[in-house]
């Protein structure tokens, strides 16, 4: 049921703004795409690790972990995965309204949610970075082994198997995590955000 006629968001004191001031950082949302084992959750990771060292305030969200709990009603068909980003663009809105620097690392194989997101958080706030990786070498690396099962036929719609990965069209950055070694692409993805976020 739709009642959002009957809604009247307010506008409060404490504001993006104030918040922006007192803790001395720009908000700024870093959308990690790519294939299951590209590598996203380890560069969102140590990317993370080097904002905080360099003493800015972030959040990681990360598709295995909400998948566990805000979003654990959800599957892998094309509608659950849309609903997923559609919650996650949400929810990183409102992080970014707090003030903080956020990560996503999502498969997130559609065009459409990530142009979503980017619309949700308006695009001067969203930085898109396509973890490049072969279908083949993500499936030699097969780091939770899902590839195998999706081969066997006891995973479902399996990104890059039977189910698509739509390459991002516009990019803000790429990481080609077949040719560059994991601190190489936190180092690009840092140094191409760093005037973002002062
Ligand atoms: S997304 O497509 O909706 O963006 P998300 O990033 O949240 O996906 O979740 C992907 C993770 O779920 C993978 O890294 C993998 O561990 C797990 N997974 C389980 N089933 C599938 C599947 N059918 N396709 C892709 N990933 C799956």
């Amino acid at each position: 049921m739709n009642t959002s006629k009957n809604l009247f968001p307010h506008d409060h004191y404490v504001n993006a703004s104030r918040r922006k001031e007192l803790i001395k950082q720009k908000p700024l949302l870093i959308w990690l795409s790519g294939l299951s084992g590209s590598g996203k959750s380890t560069i969102a990771n140590e990317l993370e690790k080097k904002l905080f060292e360099n003493g800015y305030l972030s959040y990681l969200l990360d598709g295995d972990n909400i998948r566990v709990g805000l979003n654990k009603d959800l599957g892998f068909s094309d509608e659950d995965r849309k609903e997923n980003i559609r919650r996650i663009s949400e929810v990183s809105r409102l992080m970014l309204d707090a003030g903080l620097i956020v990560i996503t690392a999502f498969i997130s194989p559609f065009e459409e949610e990530r142009e979503l997101a980017k619309s949700l958080v308006k695009e001067e706030n969203y930085f898109l970075v396509h973890v490049d990786c072969s279908v083949e070498k993500c499936e030699e690396r097969d780091v939770k082994g899902l590839y195998k099962k999706a081969r066997a036929g006891e995973i479902k719609n399996f990104t890059g198997i039977d189910s698509p990965y739509e390459i991002p069209k516009n990019p803000n950055l790429i990481v080609d995590t077949e040719k560059e070694s994991i601190s190489e692409s936190v180092d690009k993805i840092y140094t191409a955000i760093t005037s973002q976020i002062k």
